[in-house]
């Protein structure tokens, strides 16, 4: 490696200017990333957005049409023999023998690993103890997405690699993850991962990109994105089709009054204490009690689909 790309390729997954088209579909049109080492990336975007085109680049199993990719300094398609021991992988929809009992899958991977975690310790932090002996196909798909994603973390990989890896799971299951890509953060272990849950991104993310239609729509902290430019807003919850419009004569000027989801009302503006006894005096002249009352900045939520203008799965 020359030194002027050990510069360039200083993070630990680095694209700069990649494409990737499929017929005449163009799944990734022109993107740059960078992932810093011990940081988790959160890559969101709607269905077909191209992220898991660009996270398949970043694994090796796409080349891409144009552009670079990097990852720990490597090509993920020439170098793959160098990379793939220092990667972990979870596929979107799993990627496994479904014959072969969950313990004995992990273990036979940590067998090809140099130093492997312990698979059972691995088993029991993803809840999957009592799964130990059933075959892969006989898991609920929550338990195969979590054995998935213990498939790929036992070789202890410097980078993993995690397409919608709580998909499917329930609310504990979900926390597990969770805590077990925290725990890898704090480790030192960098992760870029891909989510449709606001969240999980929220959560787990120090970086967030959006992408749509193969192009980055928006980049940064979880913070960042949801407090840049943005004023608080005001949140409620009462019986659907109140007059929204009476509403915003009841404010001053500026003050934009919506019902975006049917018994969901927003306040947008600058919402003082004054503002806030507004709107609660009109819901009472209306004889209407509003319930989950919330002032706050915008949501990561919001910014999705102010910038996708599309619902979220799930
Ligand atoms: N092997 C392929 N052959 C043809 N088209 C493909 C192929 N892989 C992806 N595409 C297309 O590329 C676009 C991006 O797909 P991709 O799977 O990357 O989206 P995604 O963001 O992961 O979506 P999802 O949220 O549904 O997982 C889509 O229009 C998809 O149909
Ligand atoms: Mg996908």
């Amino acid at each position: 490696m020359t030194a002027t790309a050990a510069v360039l390729t200083s993070g630990a997954v680095h694209l700069r200017g990649v494409v990737k088209s499929f017929g005449s579909t163009t799944a990734v049109a022109g993107l740059d990333l960078e992932v810093q080492r011990a940081q988790v990336l959160a890559l969101l975007g709607p269905n077909g957005a191209g992220k898991t085109t660009t996270v398949e680049m970043c694994e090796g199993f796409t080349t891409p049409d144009a552009g670079t990719v990097r990852v720990l300094g490597l090509d993920p398609v020439n170098d793959s023999a160098e990379l793939r021991p220092r990667i972990g992988v979870m596929l979107q929809g799993g990627g496994a023998y479904p014959g072969a009992r969950a313990g004995e899958m992990l273990r036979l991977i940590a067998a090809y690993s140099a130093r492997p975690l312990d698979p059972d310790w691995l088993l029991r932090t993803l809840g999957l103890t009592d799964a130990v002996r059933t075959s892969y196909r006989r898991l609920s798909g929550g338990q195969q997405q979590r054995l998935s994603l213990a498939c790929a973390l036992v070789n202890r990989p410097e980078l993993v690699f995690l397409d919608e890896p709580t998909a499917g799971m329930d609310a504990q299951a979900r926390l597990l993850v969770w805590d077990l890509i925290d725990r890898l953060r704090k480790d030192g272990v960098t992760v870029l991962l891909t989510t449709h849950l606001m969240d999980e991104a929220e959560q787990l993310a120090d970086q967030v990109m959006i992408i749509d239609h193969g192009r980055m729509v928006a980049q940064g902290s979880p913070a960042e994105l949801t407090t840049h430019g943005a004023e608080l807003q005001l949140r409620f919850s009462a019986p659907s089709r109140l007059n929204v419009t009476l509403l915003g004569m009841a404010l001053p000027e500026g003050y934009r009054t919506t019902e975006p989801q049917p018994g969901r009302y927003l306040v947008e503006g600058e919402i003082s204490p004054q503002i806030l006894a507004t709107v609660t005096a009109w819901c009472a002249q209306q004889n209407v009690l509003a319930t989950d009352l919330r002032v706050a900045k915008r949501s990561l939520e919001d910014v999705f689909l102010e910038l996708t203008g599309r619902e979220l799965r799930e």
